[in-house]
């Protein structure tokens, strides 16, 4: 591992979180909810789409990210959001979602395949063309993985994942000649690499 990149923990399964637990931008152990929050919209403005996100829908999905118990809140909200113990927690889909990390956090490169075939060829900003997903194509995708899960999957997961890759489309979608996309070779740099496109961050210096 490069000396500047830090270690993620297979208990953090959100892909965008263990890209920024490695640059070192969120810590991998407690996160003031502030802080994830200010963190989260200072990078979504590194995005092509400049996307400003509010800050309380962060601050609350990472407020219950640990349990729900009063007890639980309580302590979230005072020592921040454990970022290692996400797994196990409401949040989790427990394989109803994407299933490109599995429940060890292990690419999978099978399941990216399988989101491809979801998408088709996008032209970028430079001309270039390559395989994406937009809107459309990720609420598609979606459907079809809750479908996947039928008899393991609650009805909440299904209203989770619109805060999922619709989100990180928003976050680091390229603007296609007709609509934002996912490219899907940035997806593997997230998900294997646990790295942000190169044009992101740069402004953060
Ligand atoms: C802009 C902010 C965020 C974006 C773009 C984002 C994006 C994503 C994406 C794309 C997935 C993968 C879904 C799949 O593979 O099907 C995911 C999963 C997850 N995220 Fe995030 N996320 C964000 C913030 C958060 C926050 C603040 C938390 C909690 C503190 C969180 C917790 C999780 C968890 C627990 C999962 C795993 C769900 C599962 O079991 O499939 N995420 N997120």
């Amino acid at each position: 591992m490069p000396e500047d990149r830090k270690p993620v923990s297979p208990q953090n399964p959100c892909p965008f979180l263990r890209a920024l637990v490695a640059e070192g931008l969120l810590s991998d152990q407690y996160e003031p909810l502030k802080h994830l929050s200010d963190t989260i919209r200072t990078v979504a403005r590194t995005g092509d789409g400049t996307a400003e996100l509010h800050a309380t829908p962060i601050i609350l999905i990472a407020l219950v990210a640990n349990g729900l118990s009063p007890l639980q809140l309580v302590r979230t909200r005072v020592h921040g959001v454990h970022l290692s113990a996400l797994r196990g927690g409401p949040l989790d889909k427990k394989g109803a979602g994407s299933g490109i990390l599995d429940q060890s956090s292990r690419f999978d490169q099978s399941q990216l395949d399988r989101m491809a075939t979801f998408g088709s060829e996008k032209v970028d900003a430079n001309g270039n063309t390559e395989i994406g997903l937009n809107l459309a194509e990720i609420t598609k995708f979606m459907n079809a993985n809750f479908a996947r899960a039928k008899g393991r999957r609650r009805l909440i997961d299904r209203r989770l994942m619109d805060g999922e890759f619709p989100i990180l489309l928003r976050v680091m979608g390229k603007q296609g000649r007709d609509a934002r996309y996912l490219s899907i070779a940035e997806l593997k740099t997230l998900f294997a690499e646990r790295r942000l496109p190169e044009r992101m961050l740069r402004p953060l210096g």
